[in-house]
């Protein structure tokens, strides 16, 4: 598939147009930023392992009917897909209590939640991306109460099926963020799904094996990036 005209860069990724309108290729960068880009940095090979990661995981879901917009991974950093119209609406699952909600809550990271938490975030950089709920979002026209209920359905059972995935490898999914588009009438799972986008945990040890390294000057960020793609293709 030839790489056209650049069409978009965002922060970990570039989107380029290909001679079909209806397929883009996502290029995955080394970039890493945190706390909305005011921590900056590069993580070597971050963009090959959340490529590889985010195609197996892609295919995963796609056999368990959960539709995504992966066509094909066409390289190391690239891969091809279908293009969607993305809702500004992230969507975060929690299994086990930390970050941004621990904070919220005051509840010690670690603690695991007695159901799977869905949470949604108003895609906004000028507003640093707040915790809306579902009437935020029909008064904003973020997206219909038919897509909210959609998008929570799906990514109950995405969890579900990565939940069990992860767990053969011996990681913890502690919590991941997703974001879903329209491609024409039908809603997808788009964006990646990487250490960039998840906690995960050694489920022995609980060391970080995520961005959480990066965002917290952790150390071994690298080194947390290729354990995880190792388990995952393994
Ligand atoms: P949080 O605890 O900081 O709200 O993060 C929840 C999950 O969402 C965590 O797995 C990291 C992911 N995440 C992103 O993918 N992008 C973001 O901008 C943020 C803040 C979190
Ligand atoms: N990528 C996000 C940013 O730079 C934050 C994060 O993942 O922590 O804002």
């Amino acid at each position: 598939m030839e790489k056209k005209a650049q069409l978009y860069e965002g922060k970990a990724k570039k989107l380029f147009e290909t001679s079909d309108p209806d397929l883009v290729i996502q290029y995955f960068k080394d970039d890493a930023t945190a706390f909305n880009a005011q921590k900056k940095g590069t993580i070597k090979d971050k963009g090959i392992v959340n490529n590889n990661m985010s195609a197996r995981l892609f295919r995963l879901l796609e056999e368990e009917s959960i539709p995504t917009h992966f066509v094909k991974q066409l390289s190391d950093r690239e891969m091809l897909v279908k293009k969607l119209k993305i809702l500004p609406v992230e969507v975060v699952v929690r299994n086990i209590i930390a970050g941004s909600l621990a904070k919220r809550l005051g509840i010690e990271e670690g603690i695991p939640a007695p159901f799977p938490i869905v949470e949604f975030y108003y895609k906004n950089d000028a507003l640093g991306d707040p915790l809306v709920t579902e009437d935020h979002i029909r008064v904003l026209g973020l997206a219909t109460a038919e897509q909210v209920r959609d998008i929570k359905n799906y990514s109950l059972r995405i969890n579900d099926v990565l939940m069990k995935f992860f767990d053969e490898r011996d990681i913890l999914l502690v919590d991941f963020k997703l974001e879903f588009g329209m491609h024409n009438n039908d809603l997808l799972l788009g964006d990646e799904i990487a250490p960039d986008t998840c906690r995960l945990w050694d489920k022995k040890s609980l060391e970080k094996l995520d961005k959480d390294r990066f965002r917290r000057d952790l150390g071994k960020v690298e080194e947390a990036y290729q354990e995880v793609l190792k388990r995952v293709m393994k």
